[in-house]
This record gives C-alpha cells, structure tokens and sequence, in this order.
C-alpha cells in the first residue's frame, strides 16, 4: 500500500481554559484518562497560533516555539503527538510547526491547553484527518489534559469516561462569566503539573476523597452552570479551587505554588465580597490568581486587584472560542517576534 501524499499545512488557533473544577490525577497516563471530571472556562485572552507545515523532505519533525527553536522536552512531546495523527492518517512525513503562544509559559494559566488544542486542530488539516468536535477534543487530550477543554469554547465539561472513546469535552449553557486575572510570578513553575499529579496520587493521603469528592462537586457545577445561578458557579469555583492547592499541598515532599502574594489577592477577593461584590478567587497550578465575576464588575474588580499587583499586570478575559483553524494566508500572531499582535505577550510579563 502506498502512503497518500500529505503536503498540507494549516494554521489554528486556541485559546487557555481556567477551570472551575479542576483536574488533577490521571488513572492512565499514555491515554490521558482523568481519575474525575472537570469544567472549565475557556478565554478570550493568550491565545496560541500554531502552523504545521507537512514537509515531505524532512529527516524528523521541527518545532519552532515564539520564533526559537524549542527545548528538546517540549519537540519531543511535539513529534509524539505528531506520531498520533499521522498514525491516525496513515502518512508517514514529517512536519516544521510554528507556534507562537501569547501566555507567560508555565506559569499555571495553562499554555499547554491552548498549546496542544491548537497543535491538533492544524495537525488534523494538515494531515488531512476529518475529525468531528468530540474526536478533536480527545485527540487534544493525547497532548495534556486541560487541552482537552480549549478545543470548546466558553464553558466546556470534560467528561472523565470510562475509556479512550468517551473521554471527551462538550460545551455546556452558561450565564456570561469574566476572569480577572491577577499575575503574580511568570516564572517556570518548579514542579510541572504531570509530576505534581503522581506525587499527587502516589504520596497524598486526601487523594481518593479527591476523586469521590470532585465527581459530586462536578454534577453541583454543571447544575449550576445550566441554572445560571452565577453565586454558586463562584462558590464551587473558590472551593474547589482551594481543595486542589490543599491536596497539592498534602503530598511528600509537599508543593506548593501559591505565593504570598496569591493569598494577599485571595483576601483582596474575600474584602470584595464583604462590600458587595461578587468575586470568587482560583488558581491552577501556578501562583497566578482568576478572579471569576460579572461581566460588568470585571472593572472596577481589576482596578482592585490593580492595587495589589500593579495595574500593569491584571488582565480581564472573557469567554473565547474553541479552537478553530484561520485562512491559510495568515500568519500567525506575532510572526517575527515572541510578542503578538492580539495584546501582550501575558498579563505583566
Ligand atoms: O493539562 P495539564 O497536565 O497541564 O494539567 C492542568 C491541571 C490544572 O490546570 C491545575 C487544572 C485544570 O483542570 O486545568
């Protein structure tokens, strides 16, 4: 059998996601299966553009990340999600992949959400797989975990599923949210997420009440979610969000990625709503703190948070789009330099 010609390029773009019930734990790491489900805000704000050019002249694939090529570890994780879709596609060439991401990397706003959904929506044109949104999404997932998310726009429900097939996201109705988003520290994180979730599961006493608990708090969230009931969304927010820094923190030798500075928003956020605003605080894996309000509050929340953090490193997002491809002649945001055209290259950075 000989291998269809697959000379395609195609370019995307996705944008970060923000849970409002967290994932954390996998129960099989090469499917990417989480031990629960999870929901999730996608937003308007630090997207990825990302363009895969199939190059049948190529010896391997190239990864070329906000103008420079990338670090061993993340071409790797590249060319092994490209093996999958080319798999899938039964082709065989490699591919150069450009990718501007406009989030401070690694600093718990997920990048790689926007990341991997924009890598496998242009991966899948340009290898030519015709996959529908459920497919897309558990295709994203193979990637990292949040990804699975990002394919969705605006509020996504990330199914846990019984196997490979039924792990997917879909969108779920929701009253209009908004996050603030306080930057507290764009460096690396010091453990990445993938290693804090075995620790996590291997050493955390808490962690099967995780589990059994973030289940029932996932029906709680999407009944709200579907009431519109904006108080309870915010309230399982802050909740679950201050479960999962509890449970990270529970692990031997403990993590912790919450910084002083994180806590003083948190309080700033709890003042908020003693005066009559509704502001609810998370934070993923990362010192940076979402604050999910009222789309007509997001100001006068920023300008608060403003006064902790500085005004220059708050940035208000609302819902975004889920991955989606862009017309072949654009380039993607930013091309030329590390920083975008769409705003920032991260809140503060
Ligand atoms: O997708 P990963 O492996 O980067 O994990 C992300 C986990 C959290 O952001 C902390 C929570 C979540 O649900 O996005």
């Amino acid at each position: 059998m000989t291998t269809p010609p697959t000379s395609g390029s195609a370019t995307a773009r996705a944008f970060p996601n923000l849970a409002l019930v967290k994932y954390w734990g996998k129960r099989d790491e090469e499917l990417i299966l989480p031990v629960a489900g999870s929901l999730s805000l996608t937003l308007d704000a630090f997207p990825t553009t990302t363009t895969v050019a199939v190059d049948p002249g190529l010896d391997g694939d190239v990864f070329e990340l906000n103008g420079a090529a990338a670090s061993d570890t993340a071409a790797e994780r590249v060319t092994a999600f490209l093996d999958l879709v080319r798999e899938r596609a039964g082709a065989t060439d490699h591919a150069r992949v450009h990718s501007v991401n406009e989030a401070p990397t690694g600093a718990g706003l997920a990048s790689s959400a926007s990341g991997f959904a924009a890598l496998a929506r242009a991966a899948a044109a340009a290898y030519d797989l015709d996959l529908d949104t459920p497919a897309l999404s558990r295709l994203a997932r193979r990637g990292s975990g949040s990804a699975t998310r990002s394919v969705i726009g605006n509020v996504a429900l990330w199914h846990a599923g019984a196997d490979d097939e039924t792990s997917f996201a879909e969108p779920v109705p929701a009253p209009d949210l908004a996050m603030v988003i306080a930057t507290v520290d764009t460096a690396a994180k010091p453990v990445s997420s993938r290693e804090a979730m075995r620790r996590t599961a291997s050493t955390s006493p808490y962690f099967v009440a995780w589990i059994t608990s973030t289940e029932t708090t996932l029906t709680e969230m999407v009944a709200a979610c579907r009431a519109g009931d904006f108080t309870r969304i915010g309230e399982i927010t802050e909740a679950h969000a201050m479960r999962l820094h509890g449970l990270i923190a529970s692990t031997e030798p403990p993590i912790r990625y919450l910084k002083p500075r994180s806590i003083e928003v948190m309080d700033t956020v709890v003042a908020l709503r003693q005066e009559g605003v509704e502001a609810y605080s998370t934070a993923d894996a990362g010192p940076n703190v979402a604050v999910l309000v009222r789309p007509e509050q997001a100001e006068a929340v920023a300008a608060r948070l403003g006064d902790v953090v500085g005004p220059e490193k708050v940035r208000t997002a609302g819902p975004g789009p889920g991955a989606h491809l862009l017309p072949d002649a654009q380039p993607p945001a930013g091309a030329g330099g590390p920083v975008g055209d769409e705003g920032p290259a991260g809140a503060g950075s």
